[in-house]
């Protein structure tokens, strides 16, 4: 089953289609020039420094940049497309009544790399969300162009209706191969892995998942944004990153440096609010001394 190529402006519910039925799709240039050198530039200073994996799963040839959404404003901006919040929030809504960022990395796959194992992303969890309910929407957004020589990745088309013990023969992997630009979307239950790299150039990607609001993201968006920097970003991006609640109650903080408990249970969304000056980073020494003053 190969993977089906769509463009920005196929109809969503056409999309949505193909997601169901393959859990794998291509929208072809999405992105401008202009756009893809933006995103090189801000995560340039990252993929110099940053030190490559050190196991099989991580590959030895691969850096990888998290934090993106504090680190880089084009990748803030795929955050939010338009079309792949429609998607994740239509693809994960029988599931939930919210959806959150749940990952944010950017992935280079040097020369030599060896492909990696192919998995499920939600096996994250552990494998204690029944298979019935969906996990995950996926994206990579393309950077440089991916090819198969170059670690495009690998996917099973269809894999995610699969018994969870079948292996997938050769014929049935197929390379997300697109050009820089394009974003493969994915999803939690299908079978896919980085290829390997037998080119001598780097293959550049950013990956932005996205996950019902119930559930721990596989990147913790608040140690990874913290609201030092997120108070600068859009509303909307600060909700999408879990500066909101998942439910009811769900997500709720207490200031510690509220010694005398007036705002206990309060919205993230609080925290950029008009009450801002309220909330402080108070030291562990300060609030120690606050509470033994208390006392
Ligand atoms: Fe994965």
């Amino acid at each position: 089953m190969s993977i089906q190529r769509v463009t920005p402006d196929t109809n969503i519910e056409e999309i949505l289609a193909i997601i169901e039925r393959d859990a794998a799709v291509v929208i072809e240039n999405i992105l401008s020039t202009k756009d893809l050198d933006d995103i090189k530039n801000e995560l340039k200073p990252y993929l110099e420094n940053d030190i490559e994996g050190d196991n099989e799963f991580t590959g030895f040839q691969t850096k990888r940049v998290g934090a993106l959404m504090a680190r880089s404003p084009k990748c803030r901006e795929l955050a939010l497309n338009p079309t792949i919040n429609t998607l994740s929030e239509k693809f994960l809504e029988p599931h939930c009544d919210g959806y959150q960022l749940h990952f944010t990395s950017a992935i280079s796959i040097g020369p030599n790399e060896t492909p990696q194992i192919l998995h499920r992303d939600r096996g994250v969890w552990g494998g204690y969300v029944p298979r019935k309910i969906e996990t995950q929407l996926s994206t990579v957004w393309a950077i440089t162009d991916f090819t198969k020589e170059n670690g495009a990745t690998q996917v099973v088309p269809g894999s995610h209706k699969w018994d969870k013990n079948r292996m997938p023969l050769d014929e049935e992997i197929e390379n997300a191969e697109m050009s820089a630009g394009s974003v493969f979307i994915y999803t939690g239950s299908v079978m896919h892995g980085g290829g390997a790299n037998k080119t001598s150039e780097n293959r550049l990607g950013v990956f932005l998942h996205y996950a019902p609001n119930w559930l721990r993201q596989e990147e913790n968006q608040y140690l990874s944004c913290p609201p030092s920097i997120a108070k600068d970003l859009e509303p909307e991006l600060r909700d999408l990153m879990g500066y909101s609640q998942g439910g009811y109650v769900l997500g709720f903080f207490t200031d510690p440096t509220d010694t005398e408990g007036k705002f206990e249970s309060v919205s993230p969304k609080k925290l950029f609010g008009e009450d801002i000056d309220r909330f402080k980073i108070a030291s562990s020494e300060e609030l120690v001394k606050s509470s033994t003053k208390k006392n």
